[in-house]
C-alpha cells in the first residue's frame, strides 16, 4: 500500500440468519469448511446482523466490537481469521476496525454466526476493494461459518457440498427468491431460559462424525431427502415439504443424541413444541406444520398463512414458550452504506445531461 496513510476503505453490510431445512452437520475438511453433504435453508426476514469494516493504516491492531462489547478469545480470533483471508486476497496489510450488531439475541440458536459472518465477509471484502461475485462471497463467508455461505442469498438457498479438495466448487446458490412462496411462514417458538450456545457447531459436528454410529447412514439417506425437499419447495407443496423437514430434523437430532458425549440442544419446552406440532398435524388429519431446530433450543415451525393463527395460539399456550415470532422468507446480504445502484445510475444520467 506504498506509503499511503489512513483509511484504505470502509463498507457496511447487512445479512440475515437462516434456518436449515437440510442440515450441514460434519465437515470433510474442517479447515476449509467443506461439508460432507449439501444443505438447504431459508433466509429469514426482519432479523439481521449489521457489520461495518474500516481498514486503516493508522490502526496498530484489529479492533472488533460485537453487540457493543470488545470481542475477545475465540470470537475475536474468528473475525481476525476472516480479515486475514481478505487481506491476503487484496494484498493489504492495514488493520481493521469491525463493529457488528445483531437485532436479535446472539448465540441463542437463532444462527448469529451465519448472519454475522455473511455480513463480515461482505463488508470486509468491499472495504478492501475486492469486487467479489455473489458466488465468491459465499465461498468467503463459508470460511467463517459454514452456514454463512447460505446467508449471502435471500429466499430458499442450496449450499452444494462440491467435490474438489480446494473448495472452489463449494458455495451456495439461490434456489428460489424470497417472493417465491408468499404463504409460507416460520413461527419461531422462543424458548424461555434457552441456554447460551457454548461450543461452536463446527466443533460439535466433528464429534458426531467421529463417534455417532448413525452418521454414515444419515449421509446415505440425505440425497433422496434433499431432492424431495428441493422439489417440494419448487412446487410450493407443503404436504410433501413438511414431513420431509421433520424427518430431516429428527435425523439430525438422532445423530446429535448418539454422539459421544451426547449433544442435547433442546430443553423440555423445546420437546413440548415438537410434540405439539405432531398433535396439530394429527388433529388436522394432514401435515399443516413442520418443526425444525438447529443447534439451539428455539424451534422453528413452518406453516402456511391460513394456519398461522392456530399454530401460534397452540404454541403460545405451552409453558416454557416465552414468545413466538412470525417470520417470512427474506432477502440476502447487501451493502447498506452507499446509494442503491439505481440511484447512482440516475445521478450519473443527470450529470451526463448537464
Ligand atoms: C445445526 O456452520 O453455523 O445450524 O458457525 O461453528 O456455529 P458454527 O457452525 P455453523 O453450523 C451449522 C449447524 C446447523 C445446521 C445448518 O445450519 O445447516
Amino acid at each position: 500500500m506504498g506509503g499511503a496513510q489512513g483509511v484504505v476503505g470502509t463498507a457496511t453490510y447487512e445479512a440475515p440468519p437462516n434456518i436449515a431445512l437440510v442440515k450441514y452437520w460434519g465437515a470433510r475438511d474442517a479447515a476449509l469448511v467443506l461439508p460432507y453433504n449439501s444443505s438447504v435453508s431459508v433466509s429469514l426476514a426482519g432479523m439481521r446482523s449489521r457489520t461495518r469494516v474500516r481498514f486503516d493504516t493508522a490502526l496498530r491492531e484489529d479492533r472488533v466490537a460485537l453487540d457493543g462489547s470488545p470481542a475477545v478469545g475465540g470470537p475475536r480470533a474468528s473475525v481476525v481469521a476472516m480479515l486475514d483471508l481478505v487481506r491476503a486476497e487484496a494484498g493489504l496489510t492495514a488493520r481493521a476496525e469491525v463493529v457488528s450488531a445483531n437485532n436479535f439475541p446472539t448465540a441463542s440458536g437463532l444462527a448469529s454466526s451465519a448472519s454475522g459472518f455473511a455480513a463480515l465477509a461482505g463488508a470486509a471484502s468491499a472495504a478492501a476493494g475486492l469486487r467479489l461475485t455473489a458466488r465468491a462471497l459465499s465461498r468467503l463467508a463459508r470460511r467463517g461459518s459454514g452456514s454463512a455461505s447460505r446467508s449471502i442469498f435471500g429466499g430458499f438457498v442450496l449450499w452444494r457440498a462440491g467435490a474438489r479438495p480446494d473448495g472452489s466448487d463449494c458455495y451456495a446458490r439461490p434456489l428460489r427468491d424470497e417472493g417465491h412462496w408468499p404463504a409460507l411462514r416460520d413461527v419461531v417458538a422462543l424458548i424461555a431460559d434457552a441456554p447460551r450456545k457454548s461450543v461452536r457447531s463446527a466443533a460439535a459436528m466433528q464429534a458426531s462424525v467421529r463417534t455417532s454410529p448413525g452418521y454414515a447412514r444419515r449421509l446415505e439417506e440425505l440425497p433422496a431427502r434433499l431432492g424431495a425437499i428441493v422439489r417440494a419447495i419448487e412446487r410450493r407443496d407443503a404436504s410433501r415439504l413438511f414431513p420431509a423437514v421433520m424427518e430431516e430434523c429428527d435425523s439430525f437430532r438422532g445423530v446429535c443424541e448418539t454422539t459421544t458425549p451426547p449433544l442435547d440442544y433442546l430443553t423440555a419446552a423445546s420437546r413440548a413444541v415438537l410434540a405439539e406440532v405432531r398433535a396439530i398435524n394429527r388433529d388436522a388429519g394432514e401435515p399443516i406444520a413442520a418443526y425444525t431446530h438447529d443447534a439451539g433450543a428455539h424451534v422453528h415451525v413452518f406453516t402456511l398463512a391460513r394456519h398461522r393463527a392456530e399454530v401460534r395460539r397452540r404454541l403460545r399456550a405451552l409453558p416454557g414458550v416465552r414468545a413466538t415470532l412470525v417470520v417470512r422468507p427474506g432477502p440476502g446480504a447487501r451493502r447498506v452504506d452507499r446509494p442503491a445502484a439505481s440511484v447512482r445510475r440516475a445521478a450519473g444520467a443527470r450529470r451526463r445531461a448537464r
